[in-house]
């Protein structure tokens, strides 16, 4: 089996979709779940499931990034991952810490890339007139939010939507998109996934 490490800042919905997925003849399996807030509510949902947890506290390194992710790389070098899926993982990482994992580190994002990189992404589909929103998830590179598209979810974008009822609505898509992408990519297999809403 393919070893699977998941990094999160928050509630780790997407964790548990992934983690989720990962029974059966599946070939990957979650070993380590690892988040940079130690209050991060996907913690305890990992532990409930079994998954060995980690936390390591950005705070803690000041304005060091590169002593950050350095203690990160040392957490997932000792749980010896296959790939690394960024699940809501809400720190940026730097070039050198990303090159170390290159081709291993898929991550998701509420928006079609290459629309919408970094925040605020269901508001600024809004500002911007956008008919259509949704989330990709990518391999990824030294740029934030950048890298090969392994899938994407599209929704449309009703006159009545707001950033919190597209954020609701494109939720449940991540949870489709990212454990089908996952499931192929395990295999090595890098054919792009495309969800549509049925409407
Ligand atoms: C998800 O919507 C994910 O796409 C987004 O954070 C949320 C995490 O939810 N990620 C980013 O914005 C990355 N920049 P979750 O903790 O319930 O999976």
């Amino acid at each position: 089996n393919k070893r699977v490490a998941i990094l999160l800042s928050g509630g780790g919905s997407n964790m548990v979709a992934l983690a989720q997925s990962m029974t059966g003849d599946h070939p990957g399996r979650p070993v380590l779940v690892l988040s940079n807030d130690p209050d991060a509510g996907g913690l305890a949902k990992a532990q409930a499931m079994g998954i060995p947890t980690q936390a390591i506290d950005h705070k803690a390194f000041g304005k060091d990034r590169a002593a950050f992710d350095d203690a990160l790389h040392s957490a997932l070098i000792a749980a010896k991952p296959d790939i690394v899926c960024l699940a809501g993982f809400m720190r940026i990482l730097g070039a050198d810490f990303m090159a170390k994992w290159d081709r291993q580190m898929l991550n998701i994002h509420p928006s079609l890339l290459p629309k919408y990189k970094g925040l605020r992404t269901h508001a600024r589909a809004l500002e911007a007139g956008d008919k259509t929103h949704g989330c990709t998830v990518h391999e990824v590179t030294a740029d934030l939010d950048d890298g090969p598209i392994l899938g994407q979810a599209e929704i449309q974008i009703g006159p009545d939507d707001t950033a919190e009822s597209l954020a609701a609505r494109v939720l449940p898509f991540e949870h489709q998109l990212y454990p089908a992408v996952l499931r192929r990519y395990v295999t090595g297999d890098r054919t792009p996934v495309f969800l549509q809403q049925s409407s």
